[in-house]
């Protein structure tokens, strides 16, 4: 389904449009309509239910906006940088990766360095795609992504809107490790708005400036904490190594289970479970595994925090070929590859950081079983010599003796000692040092924990199993569209028609719809046109099942599938239960043991 036809659906039937259309719009920004909300609802609890309640993890909730101090430790203030470009004709403002991507064989140009993506622009001649000027020789500048703003009045407090969740989690770390007792390995999950001012926005909910992530940071001792791999070994990964995208024909994907993955070295193990799980996870909320894949950062294109990392990535937008019959046999026509989700091994890059930058500790203490009883290198210096001998510098010259100490104790077998401070050398006899190496008993250790972090972009998530889930096929001689969504998502679960609105059908129709509701299900009501075309509506926002009352004194109703078009008769009594049971996937509608009905 091509990306405009998408957009036009979406709109059409409620699940999305820009935002302030009644003003222009605003580039970057959309509003999810009943049914586009309700869907994100929908896969928002699906995966918290996959990613924290099945993990055994909790979630937070932080606020959106923080102080610069955050993002100066954790590097976005000087790092989370776009490639921008300048037309010098319209003044429009391009990203100049995208625009080598969109213009050239060059795939992930984010990787490239500002040089040599100047040089690309100019030996392509590449254009402004607003005007068509050349934009050739035009510098090509860093921007950074973050949206500034200013706490209280006046602006000597300034902060950011965030641009990923995680930062949240991460600032609060001191707190969640207590509430963890300091035990690890333990996964805090947070899900919410994420800002970026993107240069240029594209493919409606793909890239916008505001937007919906749902991250895990998973926190973890590196030498001991291993991952329950047995949850998911069999799971089939299809993985697009950094190596297989750097050859010439660089297509082809190695398919290996979790456990062969991390076996064979090519997937880090804590990655690797969580490349398992999200699978699992793409797969029930209706992710095509035919257009999937997870793909490996390039050295290059490593955000600054991450020591590894695969993106699950999504085909969109790929159309049927002419020829292709309703079985969805055929092969498509290919589409683009967006990111849905980076899986990201951090290490201790943030926690250090912020370990770093602010009064708090973000380590945990991990005690031994039994205290340990260690030798460690002291000194008590004379600062009765290092005074008068030194002056201002005698304190900075006993830290420097002290961290050479814990460093190296050899140093000290010689009969005078050397520090540096401030590029400048001491020199002092050892005897002053106050040097000894003493038997202490410990019971514990600081540990800084690394992590494993998978984050999903819910808006891409939405916008991939939309595209997935949209089937043509023929229908009494017409050609139907309709949306194939997993019932467990679907935003209207079933639809209650009357065959005509008279004989007391409605009411029925009305009652059947309320005790439905009462169920717990999302019901629609409708009783406007052909029972055909109201059929043709629910098939194409995707409803699943569809009940219609044809019979005020019968006692079954007609129950027919979105997908296959086949209707049985319920009795009214079982409804609740029969479409209970098809929501949470007990039973396949063909399972049931129903008389068919005439169509
Ligand atoms: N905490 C890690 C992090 O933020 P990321 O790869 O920058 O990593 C994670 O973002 C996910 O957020 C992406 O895989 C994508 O699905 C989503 N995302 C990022 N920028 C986006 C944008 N401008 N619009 C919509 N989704 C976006």
């Amino acid at each position: 389904m091509s990306s405009s036809d998408l957009v036009e659906l979406a709109k059409r039937r409620g699940y999305f449009f820009q935002s302030a259309g009644a003003y222009g719009g605003v580039s970057g920004f959309y509003t999810y309509g009943p049914q586009g909300a309700t869907l994100k609802d929908n896969i928002e609890d699906s995966w918290r239910d996959r990613f924290q309640r099945r993990e055994g993890h909790r979630e937070i909730d932080a606020p959106t906006v923080m102080p610069e101090p955050v993002f100066e430790a954790s590097g976005h203030l000087d790092t989370f940088d776009d490639m921008l470009v300048e037309c010098p004709e319209c003044g429009a403002s391009h990203r100049a990766d995208h625009l080598v991507e969109d213009n050239t064989d060059i795939e992930e140009a984010e990787s490239i360095s500002i040089p040599d993506i100047e040089d690309l622009i100019a030996d392509h001649d590449l254009q402004c795609p607003s005007c068509g000027a050349a934009l050739g020789g035009e510098p090509v500048e860093e921007f950074n992504l973050m949206f500034e703003t200013n706490i209280g009045p006046g602006s000597s407090s300034p902060g950011y809107l965030r641009p990923e969740t995680a930062q949240g989690i991460f600032v609060e770390f001191p707190q969640l490790a207590e509430y963890a007792r300091n035990q690890l390995p333990f996964g805090i999950t947070q899900i919410g708005k994420a800002y970026r001012n993107e240069i240029s926005p594209r493919k409606s909910i793909v890239r916008v400036r505001e937007f919906t992530q749902a991250e895990l940071e998973h926190f973890i001792d590196p030498t001991e904490d291993e991952p329950d791999i047995d949850r998911v070994a069999d799971v089939e990964l299809p993985l697009y190594p950094a190596e297989k995208q750097e050859e010439e024909d660089g297509t082809e994907y190695v398919h290996k289970t979790v456990q062969e993955a991390v076996d064979e070295g090519l997937v880090h193990e804590w990655v690797a479970y969580y490349l398992g799980v999200g699978k699992q996870w793409y797969e029930s909320i209706g992710v095509d595994m035919d257009r999937f894949r997870f793909r490996q950062h390039l050295s290059g294109e490593l955000a600054h925090y991450a020591a590894d990392c695969w993106d699950a990535e999504a085909e969109v937008g790929a159309a049927r070929s002419a020829a292709e019959d309703s079985s969805g046999d055929e092969p498509r026509d290919g589409g683009d590859w967006i990111e849905i989700t980076g899986y990201a091994y951090r290490s201790d890059y943030d926690l250090s950081k912020h370990d770093e930058y602010s009064d708090d500790d973000f380590t945990v203490f991990k005690q031994y079983d039994e205290p340990k009883v260690v030798e460690r290198a002291t000194v008590d210096p004379d600062m009765s010599y290092l005074g008068p001998e030194f002056g201002g510098a005698a304190g900075d010259i006993a830290d420097a003796l002290e961290e050479l100490a814990e460093r190296d104790r050899a140093a000290f077998e010689d009969d005078e000692i050397t520090v540096e401070v401030d590029g400048e050398e001491y020199t002092l006899p050892a005897e002053k040092t106050g040097f000894s190496v003493e038997e202490q008993k410990e019971t514990g250790e600081h540990v800084m924990p690394h992590v494993v972090e998978p984050s999903i972009g819910i808006d891409r998530v939405i916008y991939t199993v939309l595209d997935h889930a949209y089937e043509t096929d023929e229908v009494e001689d017409e050609t139907r569209s309709y949306l194939a969504l997993e019932p467990g998502v679907a935003p209207t679960f079933v639809g209650v028609f009357p065959l005509v609105s008279k004989d007391g059908m409605d009411d029925r129709a009305r009652e059947i719809a309320d005790d439905l509701r009462a169920e717990g299900l999302d019901v629609t009501y409708d009783d406007s046109g052909s029972i055909g075309r109201r059929y043709r509506r629910q098939d194409e926002v995707g409803t699943p099942f569809c009940v219609t009352v044809d019979d005020e004194t019968a006692e079954t109703v007609t129950l027919r599938e979105r997908d296959s078009t086949e209707q049985v008769r319920v009795p009214i009594d079982d409804l609740p239960e029969v479409l209970a049971d098809l929501r949470e996937g007990e039973v396949t509608f063909a399972e049931l043991d129903a008389p068919k009905a005439e169509q």
